[in-house]
């Protein structure tokens, strides 16, 4: 781990196509999230994560890059970017960009050269099989495509050729290994595109399908892993306090093979499924955590997630978050009070945690077709919802210009009418992560301990040397237990220790100082 500054980090995901649109083409822009900084700084963020903003057919959101060096035209310039950059530092604030390591887009100039008949010096930055009818050894390929004699493999959908970083075990001919030098130029372009944007100004990069680099890897990611360690040591040399964030989902590999962080992502039957997103094994039955009578169990959560922090708690960070761009977003099937209490449990929790874009106040997710290559995500990517005004605030141009409509209902939760309530899920976020902020205790590193996780009662559990207790249920719950709980710091709802009993009314929370001083 270097970046120290994930100690009290909280990071703010934007979609930048959604978030503001400051010049009225419809689309969100650079710019727009820079004048949007203040606001995201006051909900107690003190980090930005920007999902790619670089040249792109779109044909996957960005996730298809075309230039790693160059911000798409429709979102600004690389000057707005350094602006950005400049303008968050200034407020204490830092900003990671995606790196869309494992695959580019099938218009990137490398792979325009690499699928031509003559060789030349991207042929091997892809993975080609030496046969225009070769199958790819399991792996998902493309064929009649390009004057090459060969197939190439994809690593998502079909406009994303996997980049070449090598096999581990080479079996076929045209498969090479992994110290193979065009296989190494592939890795050393990776640096470049890090150091171009880490000397203007950003702080680091959450990589997309980190564990995706080497092909035939084996369980362990042996071979990827060894890629990431290289490109470790080139940070520790020259960019000690870059942030790596891992797409992977898997801390005790990703941390180990030298990320900061890696996302808790939400799979379908997973721990992290189980608080907000449980029913699809239930004949849409809901029995989520959080929601308030399903009767959630959080040790569905805490049999994945204890293994995985004790295991990591030493060498690195996991990151829970509210959801994100590939998600349903949780007001789908949770309400506010729902909501406030998923929220309160996620910012109390140790590692670096996200907020999405919207989830602040609730967005909802949308039935809309697909935009992108969004599919269901499509729904979870509309517009940032500011005000009452024109477009809810996010953008001056006509509706129908829109990247994508915002939502058309009439009590559609905004920025603007949830400052007004003191009570309102966004004032609600701001406080909790305000208490976060003021309390090392509740940030990243403090230790983390459950003192009772029995399905009827309330979910107990130490940070440092703070209680936090938690009872989603619409019913009353308590928990008869001589503790060291003194001043109560954060209360949602009623949740009080009393004579070696604590108690929560229906959906409470309560954060305590303890007794011992
Ligand atoms: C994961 C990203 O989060 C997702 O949006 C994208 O479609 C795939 N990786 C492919 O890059």
């Amino acid at each position: 781990m270097s970046a120290t500054w994930l100690k009290n980090a909280i990071f703010y995901e934007i979609y930048p196509q959604s978030f503001y649109d400051s010049n009225n083409d419809g689309i969100g822009d650079i710019n727009g999230i820079t004048v949007k900084l203040d606001y995201i700084k006051s909900l107690g963020c003190n980090a930005i994560w920007i999902n790619p903003c670089f040249d792109s057919p779109f044909k996957d959101a960005g996730y298809d890059v075309r230039d790693y060096k160059k911000v798409a035209p429709r979102y600004g310039t690389n000057d707005d970017l350094v602006k950005l950059f400049e303008k968050a530092h200034e407020m204490d604030m830092h900003v990671l960009l995606d790196l869309v390591a494992g695959h580019t887009s099938e218009e990137h100039p490398w792979f325009l050269e690499s699928s031509k008949a003559e060789r030349n010096e991207y042929s091997d930055r892809y993975i080609w099989t030496d046969f225009c009818f070769g199958n790819a050894d399991d792996l998902p390929y493309i064929g009649g495509e390009c004057e090459r004699n060969g197939t190439y493999v994809l690593n998502f959908f079909k406009c994303q050729p996997a980049l070449n970083y090598g096999f581990l075990n080479v079996t076929k001919p045209w498969q090479k290994p992994m110290n193979d030098p065009a296989v190494i130029a592939t890795r050393e372009a990776l640096k470049d595109i890090m150091r171009f944007w880490l000397d203007l100004g950003c702080d680091g990069f959450r990589v997309d399908m980190a564990s995706s680099l080497v092909k035939h890897d084996d369980d362990k990611k042996s071979g990827t892993s060894a890629i990431w360690h290289d490109i470790r040591r080139m940070l520790e040399c020259e960019y000690p306090e870059a942030a790596m964030v891992a797409e992977w989902s898997d801390p005790g590999l990703s941390l180990r093979a030298g990320y900061d962080t890696d996302f808790y992502l939400n799979v379908t039957g997973n721990g992290y499924s189980t608080l907000v997103r449980d029913y699809e094994n239930h004949e849409n039955e809901d029995h989520s955590y959080f929601k308030k009578d399903a009767g959630g169990n959080i040790n569905r959560f805490l049999d994945e997630y204890m293994d995985w922090y004790e295991d990591t708690k030493d060498i690195g960070y996991i990151s829970l978050f509210t959801c994100n761009h590939d998600t349903i977003r949780p007001r789908y099937n949770m309400d506010y009070r729902e909501l406030k209490l998923f929220y309160a449990f996620l910012f109390t929790m140790p590692g670096v945690p996200f907020l999405y874009y919207g989830d602040e106040i609730g967005m909802r997710y949308q039935q809309l077709p697909t935009k992108e290559g969004g599919y269901f995500r499509t729904g979870s990517r509309t517009p940032m919802q500011w005000d009452e005004g024109k477009n809810l605030g996010f953008s001056g141009a006509d509706g129908d210009e829109l990247y994508l409509p915002v939502d058309p209902s009439s009590d559609a939760p905004t920025v603007s009418s949830q400052e007004k309530d003191e009570d309102s899920l966004l004032n609600t976020v701001r406080r909790i992560l305000a208490l976060r902020t003021d309390h090392e205790d509740l940030q990243s590193d403090a230790k983390l301990t459950f003192i009772c996780t029995e399905p009827d009662r309330p979910l107990v559990y130490q940070r440092g040397s703070l209680f936090v207790a938690i009872n989603p249920r619409g019913v009353k719950s308590s928990l008869k237990k001589e503790l060291p709980i003194g001043e109560k710091l954060f209360e949602i709802g009623d949740a009080f220790y009393d004579k070696g009993e604590l108690t929560l009314a229906p959906q409470s929370f309560g954060v305590y100082k303890s007794s011992e001083g």
